[in-house]
């Protein structure tokens, strides 16, 4: 279930220079560069001459130049230049996706490009707002389908057995009996969680220390097809989370989920650090506790992924703990639905 009409993240933008970078999306290969001006592009990454990957191409003054015969490309496909004839055939062209540079991401529209609306795009403020939000960020490849992945954070009850020493901590019963408020939104869904007098799992007290226990929260936003936006923390319990100041845990994680194949997918993330802004080496605590969990995710969702590929999905039985990924399938079907009515 890949929906093509829509946006993914292509690459974090600081990720994407002169050199460059192959990478696939939604099952087709692209080259992703910047031209000497600092533009970002994304091309086929294959020669209209002879199909060999611009990726292993270079970046000129005039575009892309192929480095079997040297043909160049612009960053809108057309060839530019063939350096043995002064006829450029209009056929000479490559395929080019739309890319947007925004909130330090490259945004990649994988169908229509007639159909690429921008204002489609998540907004992920937070990542332009380094003095209440500094963070760090990655990708990490997985194999696994990126739906997988959604369905991962949205059924938190993983957490106490995936996740024991890192973001879980709490025993399997404090997070199945979690209060959770689940909402439908128009493009997608949102959940949130809350877990009163629940011990701080380790995660939250490497970072800050907790002197017993705590109220906790976890809001996730899911908008579809592929990003979930998360805002956990937790308060001494009983003090109003508002306005508790220390002890406390503030986190934003920005969660894009972008498709390689249909059992493959590139797993960016941000983690941010809402409750000691000044101190950098908070920022990189969170960032350090985080990746161990999604190290964790990571070998539970690849193993998952290898059953699926054996024996298919159909006989799975959802439990309660499903309802948001029921719920988060259902809009990204109503999205393919929308774009492909028969
Ligand atoms: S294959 Fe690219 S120039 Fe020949
Ligand atoms: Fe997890």
């Amino acid at each position: 279930m890949i929906v093509r009409n829509a946006w993914y993240v292509a690459a974090w933008a600081d990720e994407i220079t002169e050199k460059p970078v192959a990478r696939r999306i939604c099952n087709e290969p692209i080259v992703l560069y910047r031209t000497l001006d600092g533009a970002a592009c994304a091309l086929l990454d294959s020669c209209s001459h002879r199909g060999a990957p611009l990726s292993l191409g270079t970046v000129t003054e005039k575009g892309i130049r192929c480095n079997y015969h040297g043909l160049v490309f612009g960053c809108d496909g057309a060839c530019v230049e063939i350096p043995n004839q002064d006829i450029i055939p209009k056929k000479a062209r490559v395929a080019r996706y739309p890319l947007v540079e925004k909130d330090q991401m490259l945004w990649i529209w994988h169908g229509d490009p007639e159909k690429a609306d921008e204002s489609m795009i998540p907004d992920y403020p937070f990542h332009d707002d380094r003095e209440n939000w500094p963070h760090i960020h990655d990708m990490m490849p997985v194999k696994c389908h990126y739906l997988m992945l959604v369905d991962n954070l949205l059924d938190a009850t993983h957490l106490a057995y995936v996740h024991p020493a890192s973001v879980g901590g709490s025993a399997p019963s404090v997070h199945m009996v979690a209060k959770n408020v689940l909402d439908a939104t128009d493009n997608g869904i949102k959940l949130s969680r809350q877990m009163s007098n629940a011990p701080a799992p380790p995660v939250y007290n490497n970072c800050v220390p907790f002197p017993g226990m705590i109220d906790r929260w976890q809001n996730f936003e899911f908008i579809a097809p592929a990003f979930v936006i998360q805002y956990s923390g937790g308060v001494e319990a009983g003090k109003d989370r508002a306005t508790a100041g220390a002890p406390r845990f503030d986190m934003r994680i920005f969660h894009a989920l972008t498709p390689e194949t249909d059992t493959s997918c590139f797993y960016f993330w941000s983690t941010a650090n809402g409750h000691e802004t000044d101190n950098p080496a908070a920022t990189d605590m969170i960032d350090s506790e985080i990746r161990k969990a999604l190290a964790e995710d990571k070998v539970m969702v690849e193993a998952q992924q290898e059953r699926i590929n054996e024996f298919g999905e159909d006989w799975l039985v959802d439990n309660k703990a499903d309802a948001p990924r029921v719920m988060a399938r259902r809009a990204v079907a109503k999205m393919m639905q929308r774009q492909n009515p028969d």
